[in-house]
């Protein structure tokens, strides 16, 4: 009954401005007004993902709780894991309003936020208050005006180490200009030396690993991503996410499609899922995935996960559909499970990457 409640609930918000019907929900979470999950998950759904257990492979995408508000609702409302941020150094205000569309008729999202958040010392104070209880990974940027973005970056990973189940290092958010120029090989090459280099030194102290993800653009060339792939194994990484926003406009019919900024929802779908699926094949399936991209429904969820993807993140399909989304995708992915006859999820990885990865980017 009341999870039925708060599925009119996108409806309410959507007479809200976006940004302002974002504030509400977390502050709705912050109060704990959602639907709990009641019910443990079914041991069929748990997995490992670089050394980490989780009991279930859906979350939530960076940028929904920038500064660290509510990892422990996210979990609560029946997410396998939680993601903060793009935190940056120092606060910034990000750009100037207004900077988020709804693409109602394309269930799309248009934003140019330009990582407004709080800086790290914010959201590492409400980490630190909470108690260390499920996964929660930190996603790291750099400040739009640094001088050392690189630099930036192993700050995150300095200022988080103890409170960071894992790492996602964004260097993929079209919003910072020149931040997708770290996504070149050559780029790559000093950036993850540095980034790899103070994970040692932290690992070597705290004795913790916190696996270091990978966050990259569906708008990179397709004939880019191999090489740019096996920087990124070269460099040990442990885990790719597949994607962020596009700047593509594929097919669109809304007005707000003329907006400027990262597109995200129902049209991203198929080219983050084809580029995920490309990534499963030219890792051998070694590199755990991170699929991020349009999902909607089950049915979305599952066929990322036969693309490639170990976990999942969703953020436009929850504005749509409310966060009862998660709950269905886990019923679907359960099912899919029962009537595969396999032992668990995992099982179904990657088991469509090869027809996913032949076809074309753009269709
Ligand atoms: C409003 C908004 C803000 C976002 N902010 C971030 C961010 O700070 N860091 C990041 O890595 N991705 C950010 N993203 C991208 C999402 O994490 C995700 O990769 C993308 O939206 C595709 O997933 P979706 O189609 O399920 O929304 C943002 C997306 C939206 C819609």
């Amino acid at each position: 009954m009341l999870s039925r409640l708060f599925d009119l609930v996108p409806r309410g918000l959507a007479l809200l401005p976006p940004e302002e019907a974002h504030e509400l929900t977390i502050k709705a979470l912050e109060l704990g007004v959602f639907p709990h999950e009641a019910t443990p998950d079914h041991p069929a759904l748990a997995l490992n993902f670089a050394g980490l257990t989780l009991p279930n492979p859906v979350g939530i995408a960076a940028g929904f709780d920038k500064d660290a508000r509510v990892p422990d609702a996210v979990l609560a409302l029946g997410c396998g894991f939680a993601e903060v941020g793009t935190t940056t150094p120092l606060a910034q205000p990000g750009n100037p309003r207004p900077r988020l569309f709804r693409l109602r008729r394309d269930g799309a999202v248009i934003n140019r936020l330009g990582f407004n958040n709080g800086g790290h010392q914010a959201a590492l104070e409400r980490l630190r208050r909470r108690a260390a209880r499920g996964v929660v990974g930190v996603n790291i940027g750099a400040n739009r005006d640094a001088e050392d973005r690189i630099g930036d970056y192993v700050k995150g990973i300095d200022a988080f180490y103890d409170v960071a189940s894992y790492f996602t290092v964004n260097i993929s958010s079209p919003n910072t200009p020149g931040l997708r120029d770290l996504q070149q090989p050559a780029a790559l090459d000093p950036l993850l030396k540095r980034v790899m280099a103070a994970r040692a030194r932290l690992l070597e102290a705290d004795k913790r690993r916190r696996p270091i993800v990978v966050k990259l653009s569906p708008d990179i060339a397709a004939d880019e991503l191999p090489e740019i792939v096996a920087r990124l194994v070269a460099h040990d990484v442990d885990g790719i996410a597949v994607s962020n926003t596009t700047l593509a406009r594929p097919g669109l019919s809304d007005p707000a499609a003329r907006e400027p900024g990262g597109l995200s929802g129902c049209p991203l779908f198929h080219r983050s899922t084809v580029m995920l699926a490309r990534i499963h094949e030219m890792t051998g399936g070694k590199t755990p995935l991170i699929g991020i991209g349009g999902i909607d429904s089950g049915a979305a969820a599952l066929a990322k996960i036969e693309a490639g993807a170990t976990l999942i993140q969703l953020y436009t399909g929850l504005i749509y559909e409310g966060p009862g989304l998660v709950r269905r995708i886990k019923d679907h992915l359960n099912a899919a499970v029962r009537s595969a006859k396999v032992a668990a999820i995992t099982d179904l990885v990657g088991k469509d990457a090869k027809s996913w990865a032949a076809m074309r980017l753009d269709a």
